[in-house]
């Protein structure tokens, strides 16, 4: 039997958003990416967005009440009821304490592996979509054509994030403060650790065996 409620951990670029698209289909849960609600909380221009902005552009973490927050009234939604994939989520002790006051059970924590190098190169060459936010890379994933989604047509665009200065404090804030979930969820159990490196569809038949219940 496969866990169906799912943390992927991992630090910026790991490939969380690239490896949760083909999880979602396979697995028919939804992905919850706080990344991914935090932008489209600003893109909409809402008190959360305003408040995310700054610690966003920075690299820095937004505060842990905010997030928590949102993900559970995302987790509130019916499509959520039968599982869900959090990527990015949580990313601080306080993250997790906070998921198991509020009942939100987890059944595998996957930690996805990819050394520092990698992640610098695979993090400067992304194109997201505008629309759908699907991932792209110029290099190891490029759109079929150029500035255009392969799912959907939408425009893609570099994150703000992206930017080399951006990219090294995204990896130290990592480091220092969600990191030590990788040895939080061991305790329970519940961790695998999985290669990130390797070819996508490699590493997405690695999550799959991790996922084994
Ligand atoms: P978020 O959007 O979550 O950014 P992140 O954690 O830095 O992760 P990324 O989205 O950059 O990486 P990914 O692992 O999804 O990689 P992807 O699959 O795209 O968060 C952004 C900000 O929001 C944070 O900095 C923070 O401010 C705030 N925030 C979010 N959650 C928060 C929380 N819980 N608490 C507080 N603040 C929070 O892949 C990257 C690239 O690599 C792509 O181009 C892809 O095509 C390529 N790629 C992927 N896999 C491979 C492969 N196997 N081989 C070659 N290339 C690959
Ligand atoms: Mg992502």
């Amino acid at each position: 039997m496969k866990a169906k409620r799912l943390i992927l951990l991992g630090p910026p670029g790991a490939g969380k958003g690239t490896q949760s698209e083909r999880l979602v289909v396979d697995l028919g849960i939804p992905q919850v990416s706080t990344g991914d609600l935090l932008r489209a909380a600003r893109k909409a221009g809402t008190d959360l967005g305003n408040q995310a902005k700054d610690f966003m552009d920075a690299g820095k973490l937004v505060p842990d009440e905010l997030v928590v927050a949102l993900v559970e009234a995302r987790l509130r939604e019916d499509d959520a009821q039968v599982g869900y994939i959090l990527d990015g989520f949580p990313r601080t002790e306080a993250q997790a304490e906070a998921m198991t006051q509020r009942d939100i059970r987890i059944e595998r924590v996957v930690n996805l592996q990819v050394p520092n190098e990698k992640l610098i190169g695979r993090l400067s060459g992304r194109r997201v979509c505008r629309e759908c936010g699907a991932s792209f890379h110029v290099q190891f994933k490029p759109t079929k054509v150029e500035d255009a989604c392969d799912k959907c047509g939408g425009e893609t665009y570099q994150r703000k994030d992206d930017s080399p200065a951006v990219i090294a404090q995204r990896l130290e804030t990592f480091a220092a403060q969600t990191a030590p979930l990788i040895a939080y969820y061991d305790r329970f159990g519940l961790l695998r650790h999985v290669d990130g490196q390797g070819a996508m569809g490699d590493v997405y038949e690695g999550i799959v065996a991790a996922l084994e219940v």
